[in-house]
C-alpha cells in the first residue's frame, strides 16, 4: 500500500554517540540549559550509587555474626551522623531544584530577536511555515547563529518534537500551541524525531533540521516562495473576508462592537471577570473557538464561535496577521 505522506521518508542515521553513556554533541545554545546539569547529576547519582554499595558490602564483612551467642550492641542513634544525612541531600536537592528551575525557564523563554517558524504535526509527517515567507516546507532549514522560535501544533493526535543535538523537546497538541527555541551556531544537519507513540508510522516520523549560512538560507527561501500568500495575507484576507471580523474589530484603533486589533497581540488585558490575560497565539485561537470564555473588560459577550468554521492553517493565518499588526512601529 502507498502512503501518500510516506514517500521518501527520511531516515534516522546511526551517529557515533548512539548506545554511549554520553550526550550527542552539543549543537544549540540551549544545550547550556541541560548538559551541565545532566553531567552533574549523572556524577553525582554515581558517586551516591558506589559509595552505598562500597559500604554495604564493607559492613556486610565488618558486622557479619561471628559466633551463635553474639549479641547486638545496644544502639541509641547518633545525632552528628543523622544531621549530615539530612542536611547534606537538602542542600543537593535545593542546588538540582534551582539549577534545574533555571534551565527550564531559559528553555521556553525564546529570545526576543528570534524568527518564527510554525511547526505542525500530522500522522505521520512534521510539516514548517514561515510566516513572513510564505514558504512551507518539511525539513527545518534555518540559517546559522539565529535564534529560531518555534510555535508547535498538531492536527490530528498528540506528538512530540525532539532535536537530541539541540536538546529540546516538548509535546505538540492539537487545538493548543506549545513554543520552544534553539541557536544553532554552526552549520550541520540534526534528526528530529517524535518522542511520543502516535499511532503505526510513530517510528518513521522522522525529518532534519538543516543549518545553513545565511547566503544559503536567503537563496532556498526564494527558491521555496510559493505564487500563494504568506500566512499573513491570507491572515489579512480572511480579517476582512471571510471571517468577517472587521465588521467588529477595527485595525486603526477605533472602538467598534468589539476590541480593536491594532497592537493587541502581546497586549495585557482585563477581562471581565477581573482576570489579567496576555494576548498570544493561545487567547487568540481560543477566543475564536469559544470567544464567550474570556470576554475583554467593557466590551458584551457578542462574538459567534469560528470553531468549524476556520480551520488551523486559517487560524494561523489570522494570529500571524494581528503580530504583523503590533510589529509595526507605534506612530
Ligand atoms: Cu508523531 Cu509519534
Amino acid at each position: 500500500m502507498n502512503w501518500p505522506l510516506l514517500q521518501d521518508p527520511p531516515t534516522a542515521e546511526p551517529a557515533a554517540w548512539m548506545g554511549s553513556f554520553w550526550l550527542p554533541p552539543a549543537a544549540s545554545a540551549t544545550t547550556d540549559a541541560v548538559d551541565p546539569i545532566f553531567y552533574f547529576l549523572l556524577y553525582l547519582t554515581s558517586f551516591f550509587f558506589f559509595l552505598i554499595i562500597a559500604v554495604t558490602f564493607f559492613f556486610i564483612v565488618r558486622y557479619r555474626k561471628r559466633s551463635d551467642n553474639q549479641k547486638t550492641s545496644a544502639l541509641h542513634g547518633n545525632l552528628p551522623l543523622e544531621i549530615a544525612w539530612s542536611v547534606i541531600p537538602a542542600i543537593l536537592l535545593v542546588v538540582i531544584f534551582v539549577w534545574g528551575f533555571n534551565g527550564f525557564m531559559a528553555l521556553h523563554v525564546p529570545p526576543g530577536n528570534s524568527m518564527d517558524v510554525r511547526v505542525t504535526a500530522q500522522k505521520w509527517q512534521w510539516s514548517f511555515d514561515y510566516p513572513k515567507d510564505g514558504v512551507s516546507s518539511t525539513v527545518l532549514k534555518v540559517p546559522a547563529g539565529q535564534p529560531v522560535r518555534l510555535t508547535m501544533s498538531a492536527v490530528d493526535v498528540l506528538h512530540s518534537f525532539y532535536v537530541p543535538d539541540f536538546r529540546i523537546k516538548a509535546d505538540v497538541i492539537p487545538n493548543r500551541y506549545t513554543v520552544l527555541w534553539f541557536q544553532a551556531d554552526r552549520p550541520g544537519s540534526h534528526q528530529v524525531m517524535c518522542a511520543e507513540y502516535c499511532g503505526r508510522d510513530h517510528s518513521r516520523m522522522l525529518t532534519k533540521v538543516e543549518v545553513v549560512p545565511e547566503k544559503e538560507y536567503r537563496d532556498w527561501l526564494a527558491g521555496q516562495k510559493k505564487s500563494g500568500l504568506s500566512l499573513v495575507d491570507l491572515g489579512k484576507e480572511i480579517f476582512a473576508g471571510k471571517g468577517g471580523c472587521k465588521a467588529c474589530h477595527s485595525v486603526d484603533g477605533s472602538r467598534l462592537v468589539g476590541p480593536s486589533v491594532k497592537g493587541v497581540y502581546g497586549k495585557e488585558e482585563t477581562l471581565a471577570d477581573g482576570r489579567k490575560i496576555t494576548v498570544d497565539d493561545e487567547y487568540i485561537r481560543k477566543s475564536l473557538m469559544n470567544p464567550m470564555a474570556d470576554i475583554v473588560a467593557t466590551y458584551p459577550p457578542a462574538m459567534p464561535p469560528y470553531a468549524g468554521r476556520l480551520d488551523d492553517e486559517e487560524v494561523n493565518a489570522l494570529i500571524e496577521y494581528l503580530k504583523s499588526l503590533a510589529d509595526q512601529p507605534k506612530e
